[in-house]
């Protein structure tokens, strides 16, 4: 018999609880589902609103639950509908009339409202920590290669010399910025929605602070209707692993391009590449690929929940019920997908001498000849025409910026003397480039700091 089964005369359509159930799914939610019912009775308790005895009858009883859970000892039923009936009929077979007050002065909007809520919570430090893992990899790799020349692209050709620590570090800002934007939505959502009942609160004299409290939120919501009707929590955490998916993207884009022959900048692990079925000399990178290819699920998710939440009036919609698998999914999948990736990266042979090769060849030094000519008085829009025409010159007689005589040099500009070879050198088109921000080993040993910093306050 369901609990609500009171106003009905008829039992539901099969194929009606096949659709209706969550538990199926939000059986995940039963640690947080009994914290909540553990702390929810405690103040039943306290307040005088059921007896203390009887309070505590059905904490320890839903202790015991929660052992058998963790036993693997309970068995869900589809006729229980969803986590919250699952355990409050588990209460009541227990022990009777005591497990039946529990759901005093709550509903289940408010119940799930929590659940979710707490569950998050937990869920958004772990994939904080394996962000904050990843970062500390890429400040490893970034470490041991500030000298390691390579060229930095700009619509995928050659444009100007950077080394393979500046690169990286890019890529720790990105995740920095990831970590911070999760944090904030930790922060943002950190409040307790229990209290809020079905939508308009309750009339019995409860305590949500204290509730509050026991549980580790920083506050109450503070509106009854927004508090079991608002998911936009999940959205913004969503949408923070759909902006960490992008930037994973990017990376592993890049990583498939290193990896092919064209390029061979790195070499993945054994442990972290795939073969071929039936080209025996093929190494793939499958892992980075999978990367790219789950960020489009992990949008999909994120464009699930607003196209779900866009027309819902106040409050609570069944609807809503889509809200878990959606978030559940882009939480395994960044789970599954972080600590693969920051492994891969640790694993992986970086290649200085082709990295350096490739530096070598497409004019990555040409705006630095040209800076070298503005050094000497020429305006720079007149020092790049200059420059443009020497490139072209060199492109035809295939030649390379460091290798052209001073004569050939002077014959485009009587501004060049010999110390054009030392412009050029691309050592020191990266020294030079000692900005903040820059490629030069002091400025990403400063960009080092920074993210090192980072991570040692959390
Ligand atoms: N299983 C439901 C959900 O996930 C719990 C809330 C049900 N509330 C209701 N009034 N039917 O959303």
């Amino acid at each position: 018999m369901k609990l609500w089964s009171g106003r009905f005369s008829s039992d539901t359509d099969a194929l009606v609880d096949e659709l209706n159930a969550s538990i199926t799914f939000d059986k995940r939610l039963y640690k947080e589902d009994i914290a909540g019912s553990i702390a929810h009775a405690g103040m039943l308790g306290d307040q005088g609103i059921i007896e203390k005895s009887e309070a505590g009858k059905i904490i320890a009883a839903l202790n015991d639950i929660l052992a058998d859970i963790e036993a693997g000892k309970f068995e869900f039923s589809l006729q229980d509908e969803d986590i919250h009936m699952s355990v409050e009929a588990e209460l009541t077979r227990r022990i009777g009339d005591a497990g039946k007050r529990l759901h005093t002065a709550r509903s289940r909007n408010d119940q799930v409202a929590l659940d979710f809520r707490l569950h998050l919570k937990k869920e958004i430090e772990n994939i904080r920590d394996a962000a904050l893992a990843m970062m500390s990899v890429l400040l490893d790799i970034a470490g041991k290669n500030t000298e390691t020349i390579m060229p930095a692209y700009t619509h995928l050709q050659r444009a100007q010399p950077t080394t393979f620590a500046h690169h990286m570090m890019a890529y720790a800002n990105m995740l920095r910025r990831d970590v911070t934007r999760l944090e904030d939505c930790l922060a943002r959502m950190d409040e307790c929605p229990l209290g809020s009942g079905a939508l308009t609160g309750t009339t019995y004299p409860i305590d949500r602070r204290s509730v509050a409290r026991k549980l580790g939120f920083a506050r109450i919501t503070e509106n009854s209707l927004d508090g079991v009707s608002d998911r936009d929590y999940a959205v913004e955490l969503l949408s923070g692993l759909s902006i960490l998916m992008m930037h994973l993207s990017r990376f592993a884009e890049e990583i498939i391009l290193w990896c092919s022959w064209e390029f061979k900048f790195i070499e993945l692990s054994d442990a972290y590449s795939t073969g071929s079925s039936i080209m025996p000399q093929k190494k793939n990178p499958d892992i980075a690929e999978l990367v790219r290819g789950k960020t489009g699920r992990v949008y999909g998710s994120l464009m699930g929940l607003l196209t779900v939440m866009k027309g819902l009036p106040l409050a609570y919609n069944k609807d809503m019920q889509e809200d878990k698998e959606q978030v559940f999914d882009a939480v395994d999948t960044v789970k599954k997908v972080l600590p693969v990736f920051t492994a891969m990266l640790a694993t992986m042979a970086v290649k200085p001498d082709n990295m350096r090769r490739a530096a070598s060849e497409g004019f990555i030094n040409a705006t630095d000849c040209a800076d070298y000519l503005v050094k000497k008085g020429l305006p720079f829009r007149d020092a790049y025409t200059v420059i443009g025409k020497l490139v072209h010159h060199c492109i035809d007689n295939g030649q390379t910026l460091e290798a052209l005589t001073l004569e050939t040099y002077k014959a485009f500009s009587p501004l060049f003397e010999g110390d054009v070879f030392d412009a050029v050198r691309l050592e020191n088109c990266v020294g030079l480039r000692n900005v903040p921000g820059g490629p030069s080993a002091e400025s990403v040993r400063a960009q080092l700091d920074s993210v090192a910093k980072f991570l040692k306050e959390r």
